[in-house]
């Protein structure tokens, strides 16, 4: 996933992030083996095999590893960065006690914010995927489809219990993030399923879901690490607004593809949101205003056969595009990376910061 120009070394994301820093690319790429590496440990721990296998379900190749490249990107901005040289030795550090939480003893705070970041964005997706009864995740079975949703449920249980587990060996400050995360995402999750009110506005309940269900992990993942590495806190905030932005951006750009992506390229069945009442943003956008279009898509959807097997999705597809919904999508997801990229400019230049940028570069290219 980091990269220097046009390869894809975890063969899962066609990601390409060009920074001209063949060192801080080859140091990303090695905290991301070393994270992954310490997930596998972390699974092993189980004293049951069969938990530390369906615990273990979706480590290894397969996923973009977004949250642990940004948890080690923002390791990047602390004084005890991997490099040994934060992009900023000015202003004081000001995220008090918690600097000094293991600084000393532990040899790699990156990779730790790195793994933590992932134990629980997988959880998430083991609970997502009961949620949305998917069968495919990463390109393999989902786990509800394999060992069903009990057994799901339980595991992405025992992945947030683990990853509490080592927020609470970190110290205070990684158990406020890793507890102030995982209620926001869950919160995210519970908004999605209840829906707006009728007093809500759709899109405004969207936004509140999605910072809730996505945007709030990115921006812990970055702060997590440039935290355990005693960043500034005026970077650790700045860190927090771009990944509040760039989440949400994501996730529009994860919406966007549900509808046009193939499973093949995703990993993911295509056209699930359509298929299960999901209101993603091309879709609340669509039935927003009176536009031609929108009358035969809510029947569409309302008669659920918009599914991947059902005849609607092509129609469905074709509704989306031609009402200019997936269009509007993006410029709204082109606005949101602006707003990331306006925040990292408040951020010390350098690699770290470059890195920043491509991500949404990639955030960018990822919509089609
Ligand atoms: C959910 O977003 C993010 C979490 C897993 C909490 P989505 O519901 O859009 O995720 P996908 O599309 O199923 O991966
Ligand atoms: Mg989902
Ligand atoms: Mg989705």
């Amino acid at each position: 996933m980091v990269a220097s120009a046009r390869t894809e070394p975890r063969g899962s994301m066609a990601m390409e992030l060009t920074i001209g820093d063949p060192a801080l690319t080859a140091r990303l790429e090695r905290g991301m083996d070393a994270s992954e590496e310490r997930l596998r440990a972390l699974a092993a721990e189980a004293q049951d095999p069969c938990v530390a296998e369906v615990a273990g379900h979706l480590f290894g190749p397969g996923g973009k590893r977004l949250r642990p490249l940004l948890a080690l990107v923002g390791a990047e901005f602390g004084e005890r960065a991997p490099s040994g040289a934060a992009p900023s030795a000015t202003g004081p550090s000001a995220t008090g006690p918690a600097n000094a939480e293991r600084s000393a003893a532990d040899p790699s705070p990156a990779v730790e914010a790195a793994a933590l970041a992932e134990l629980v964005h997988v959880a998430s997706l083991y609970h997502d995927d009961v949620m949305d009864q998917a069968r495919t995740r990463r390109g393999v079975p989902s786990v509800n489809a394999r060992w069903g949703n009990t057994t799901a449920v339980l595991a992405g249980n025992w992945l947030l219990s683990k990853a509490a587990q080592l927020a609470a060996e970190l110290g205070p400050a990684t158990i406020r993030l890793q507890s102030k995360v995982t209620n926001r995402l869950i919160m995210g999750q519970i908004r999605e399923l209840v829906g707006p009110s009728d007093d809500d506005d759709p899109l405004s309940h969207y936004f509140t879901v999605v910072a809730g269900k996505s945007a709030a992990l990115i921006a812990m993942a970055l702060q997590l690490g440039a935290v355990r590495t005693g960043a500034p806190e005026h970077v650790v905030q700045t860190l927090a607004v771009y990944g509040e932005h760039l989440g949400i951006a994501f996730q529009i750009s994860d919406d966007i593809l549900d509808i046009t992506s193939t499973s093949e390229v995703s990993g993911k069945e295509q056209g699930k949101d359509l298929a299960i009442g999901v209101a993603s943003l091309p879709v609340l956008l669509a039935l927003a205003d009176e536009r031609p279009e929108a009358g035969e898509l809510r029947t569409l959807l309302t008669a659920a056969t918009a599914g991947p097997e059902g005849a609607g999705l092509p129609r469905a597809v074709a509704l989306l595009h031609r009402c200019g919904a997936l269009a509007e999508a993006r410029t709204v997801m082109h606005a949101r990376l602006l707003r990331a990229r306006t925040a990292a400019n408040g951020l010390p230049d350098g690699p770290a910061t470059r890195v920043l940028h491509a991500l949404c570069d990639f955030v960018a290219r990822r919509d089609h």
